[in-house]
C-alpha cells in the first residue's frame, strides 16, 4: 500500500515522510523540486505541484492514502480530492490547524479575529471537502508551531538578542515532531478516523522562556529584549511583513500575555502516541544548529 505524502519537504511533512520509511511502508514524497528535497534514502520522490493538475495522475497513481498538506483550502477548490478519491484513494489525513476548531467569534471582532477567523474558514473548509469526499479521514490540527521560533535564527546567530514585543506572551508551542506522531498514527491505524485532533505542546511557553530555552541549547546566554509594539511594527514592516500581518501578529502576542491565548494545551499527543508531548526545551536542542553561530549559510 502506498502512502503519498504532499507538502513533504516542510517541517511536518519531512517528519511524517521518515516516520513512514522507519515503518517500513511505502511511502511516495511529492514536492515541486524533486532535486533539492534532499528527502530520505527509500522514499519514491514524484514531482507534483497543487496548481497543476498534469502533475496529480503520477503522484496518486496506486496511492490509498494520502497526507494531505493544506494547500488546497476551501473556496478554492481545485478537483485535487476529487482526483486523489478517483484513483483509488480511501484515507485523507489533513494537516490542518488548531484554528479550524475554534468557535466562531474567537479573538473578537478586531484584528486578531479577523486572522482567526481566515485562519478557521481555510483550514475548516478544506476538512469539510475531504470529509464531503466520502473516504476515511482525520484532521491533524496543531497548534502554534515551535518551529515559528526559528524566525529568530539569525539574530541570535548574529547578536545574541530577540527584540519582540510582550516578553510574557506564550502559547503551548508544539514540536513538529509531534504533530507528526499524531499523523502517523492516524496514517497507519484505524484508531482516528473521524477524529479532529488538536496537537499542542505540554504547557504555555512564553516568548523569554523560549529565547532562554534556546540560549541553553547552544551553550550561550540569549537576551530577550522587550521592545515597543509600534517599534517591532516598523521592524516587521521593514523585514517585509504587510501590514495586516504586523497587526495580528501583535496582536496575537497581546492576547497571550496572561494565560495562554485563543489555545490551552491539549492532551492529544498522551491520548494517541502515550507519551506527552515534546518540552521547548527538546525542540530547541533538536534545532540548536539552526542558532549556533558557526552555522555557515
Ligand atoms: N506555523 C504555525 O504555527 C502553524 C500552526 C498550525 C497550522 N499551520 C498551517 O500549516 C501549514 C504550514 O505552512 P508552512 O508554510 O509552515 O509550511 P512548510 O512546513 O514550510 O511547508 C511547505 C510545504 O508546502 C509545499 N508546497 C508549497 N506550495 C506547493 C504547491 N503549489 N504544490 C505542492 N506543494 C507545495 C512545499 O513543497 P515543495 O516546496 O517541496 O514543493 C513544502 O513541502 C500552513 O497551512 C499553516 O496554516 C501552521
Amino acid at each position: 500500500m502506498t502512502i503519498l505524502v504532499t507538502g513533504a519537504t516542510g517541517n511536518v511533512g519531512r517528519q511524517v515522510v521518515s516516520r513512514l520509511v522507519r515503518a517500513g511502508r511505502t511511502v511516495r514524497a511529492m514536492t515541486r523540486r524533486p532535486q533539492t528535497g534532499l528527502l530520505p534514502h527509500g522514499v519514491e520522490v514524484v514531482q507534483g505541484d497543487f496548481e497543476r493538475p498534469d502533475t496529480w495522475r503520477a503522484a496518486l497513481d496506486g496511492a490509498q492514502s494520502v497526507y494531505l498538506f493544506p494547500f488546497v483550502y476551501g473556496a478554492a477548490d481545485n478537483g485535487f480530492l476529487d482526483e486523489a478519491v478517483k484513483t483509488g484513494v480511501t484515507r485523507f489525513v489533513v494537516h490542518s490547524a488548531a484554528a479550524a476548531g475554534f468557535p466562531p467569534g474567537t479573538g473578537g471582532d478586531g484584528v486578531l479575529g479577523r486572522h482567526l477567523t481566515e485562519e478557521r474558514e481555510a483550514h475548516r473548509g478544506l476538512e469539510l471537502l475531504v470529509e464531503a469526499t466520502g473516504a476515511e479521514w482525520t484532521h491533524v490540527r496543531p497548534g502554534l508551531l515551535a518551529v515559528n521560533a526559528l524566525r529568530w535564527a539569525h539574530r541570535i546567530r548574529t547578536e545574541r538578542v530577540v527584540r519582540e514585543p510582550y516578553a510574557g506572551a506564550g502559547y503551548p508551542v508544539v514540536h513538529e515532531a509531534d504533530v507528526a506522531d499524531v499523523a502517523v498514527a492516524a496514517l497507519l491505524t484505524d484508531d482516528h478516523i473521524g477524529a479532529a485532533q488538536t496537537v499542542t505542546g505540554p504547557a504555555k511557553v512564553s516568548q523569554a522562556e523560549q529565547v532562554a530555552a534556546i540560549g541553553a541549547a547552544i551553550g550561550t546566554q540569549v537576551r530577550f529584549e522587550e521592545i515597543d509594539p509600534a517599534e517591532a511594527r516598523t521592524q516587521w514592516l521593514r523585514d517585509g511583513y504587510d501590514e495586516e500581518t504586523a497587526d495580528w501578529m501583535i496582536a496575537l502576542l497581546a492576547d497571550a500575555v496572561d494565560g495562554t491565548g485563543a489555545l490551552p494545551p491539549t492532551d492529544t499527543c498522551l491520548r494517541v502516541t502515550g507519551r506527552p508531548p515534546r518540552t521547548f526545551a527538546q525542540w530547541a536542542n533538536d534545532h540548536a544548529a539552526d542558532f549556533r553561530p558557526e552555522v555557515t549559510r
